[in-house]
């Protein structure tokens, strides 16, 4: 019968038989008779072991002259091998070089970052790269089952827009034909209008913000999920979001063991963060802890919180911790006011442990015609742009929350990253735009 094509990835269920696979070379290593050599299909790392005896002196040799990502195809005997992280190797029986590849520039030795940046389009090969944008898959692949099991669809909002939920600071405008138009800060205000067409929604897309500072936990372009719920209430609206990155962490618990390994990241400590409740605590009371800590003797109420403040705060909990009821001054226009104050509002950011910071941001939203026009004109904002807007209010009004998580946010954290950058395939940074 004909040779099966497989992947690395499905080599357990070829032990001892024959198989060829597609691949490049990573690292070899060699002596008189023998030759290991590691591979990568793309869906994951292994060994091939040659031996002299069994594949001939001339290939031997042709194999022993490799250079790293030469790209092959690979005969051989899939075996276990109880000793590497994946469990399994490949008896070389025969092989033809595809491509040769010289001088690759991402060798097996230390690179900086910038280096390793200018060459994203090679470096996305490598072990480290490859697991994170498995787990970032397996995220977004749990996003869609969560929300599709919780009775959501997903409607697209559009990229290029005219409003500005997220304040005028950080926007990307662009030309739209003789007009202005704004690359999207968030799909939020089209998701209220589809939550009131059809209950239950979610977008994800990309979010462009023209940061100008260059901080661990931003990007000019990320990609976003807002989910928006109609007869909801704020309180409510904090079990969906618990219930969802539970699940997230638990997905990925589930089905990237491997991935996790390669990372070193200790699925013990991300078990924690399946446990519900989250705890909740009021943006007071976090000034308070804030004060009282000694090592922030500057905060006062009113305040936002910046990367240190959201570090301590969390760093006081072992799960992921919701932030409630911020001062309006700090928080945008379309946010409903706290029913009994009139300084805060009924909203909650999601802070990670272990320094990542907010990950969610999310509340009710204003219902109420007159009052959400007071907003727009208080803040000086054009009212031609949200009279659509303004209209939902207008046609049957009703309760309704939702949030935003930063998909790259919950990456970093759920994968133990330093830096942002490392969750996207090909971040965009001040200065970077290339590849
Ligand atoms: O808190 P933000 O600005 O909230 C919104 O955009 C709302 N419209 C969401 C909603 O209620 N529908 O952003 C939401 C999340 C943040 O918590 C953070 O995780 C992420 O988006 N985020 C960024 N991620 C990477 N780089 C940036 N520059 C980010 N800015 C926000
Ligand atoms: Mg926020």
């Amino acid at each position: 019968k004909p040779m099966k094509q497989i992947n690395i990835i499905d080599s357990k269920d070829y032990v001892d038989q024959e198989v060829e696979i597609g691949g490049w070379l990573t690292d070899k290593r060699s002596s008189g008779k023998i030759a290991f050599l590691q591979l990568r299909d793309g869906t994951g790392f292994f060994q091939g072991v040659v031996l002299k005896n069994q594949v001939g002196e001339e290939l031997f040799e042709e194999i022993k002259r490799l250079r790293q990502e030469s790209s092959l195809k690979i005969v051989g005997t899939i075996h276990k091998d109880d000793r590497s992280h994946f469990g399994y190797e490949i008896e070389i029986s025969s092989l033809e070089v595809l491509g040769t590849s010289e001088d690759y520039p991402i060798t097996p030795k230390e690179h900086g970052v910038d280096f390793l940046l200018d060459h994203r389009h090679l470096w996305l090969r490598s072990k480290k790269p490859y697991a994170i944008m498995k787990i970032r898959n397996e995220v977004i692949r749990a996003t869609y089952e969560f929300f599709n099991k919780e009775g959501f669809i997903k409607i697209d909002a559009p990229i290029l827009t005219s409003s500005a939920p997220e304040g005028t600071t950080e926007l990307f405008k662009t030309k739209y034909f003789d007009r202005e138009a704004y690359l999207s800060q968030s799909g939020q205000l089209y998701e209220e209008a589809a939550a009131m067409a059809y209950d239950k929604v979610f977008s994800f897309g990309p979010a462009f913000r023209a940061e100008k500072s260059k901080t661990r936990r931003h990007l000019i372009e990320f990609w976003m999920i807002e989910p928006e719920m109609a007869f909801m209430h704020q309180e409510e609206s904090l079990e969906v979001q618990e219930r969802y990155i539970a699940f997230l962490v638990q997905s990925v618990l589930d089905n990237c063991q491997y991935e996790l390994k390669l990372l070193d990241r200790d699925p013990k400590i991300l078990e924690k963060y399946t446990k519900l409740p989250y705890p909740r605590v009021s943006y007071d009371k976090a000034i308070e802890m804030l004060q009282e800590s000694g090592e922030f003797p500057d905060t006062k109420w009113g305040d936002d919180f910046g990367s240190p403040e959201e570090t301590f705060l969390a760093e006081q909990f072992d799960k992921p911790v919701f932030v409630l009821n911020y001062p309006k001054a700090i928080k945008p226009f379309y946010m409903k006011p706290h029913p009994t104050r009139d300084d805060v509002y009924l909203c909650a950011d999601l802070l990670a442990p272990e320094g990542y910071g907010e990950i969610i941001g999310g509340s009710e939203r204003e219902t109420d015609y007159d009052k959400l026009l007071q907003v727009i004109r208080d803040k000086g904002m054009n009212e031609p742009d949200y009279e659509w807007y303004l209209d939902l209010r207008k046609y049957g009004t009703v309760p309704h929350s939702g949030f935003g998580l930063g998909l790259e946010r919950a990456i970093t954290w759920i994968t133990g990253e330093d830096h942002i950058r490392e969750a996207i395939p090909f971040p965009r940074l001040l200065n970077r735009l290339k590849p």
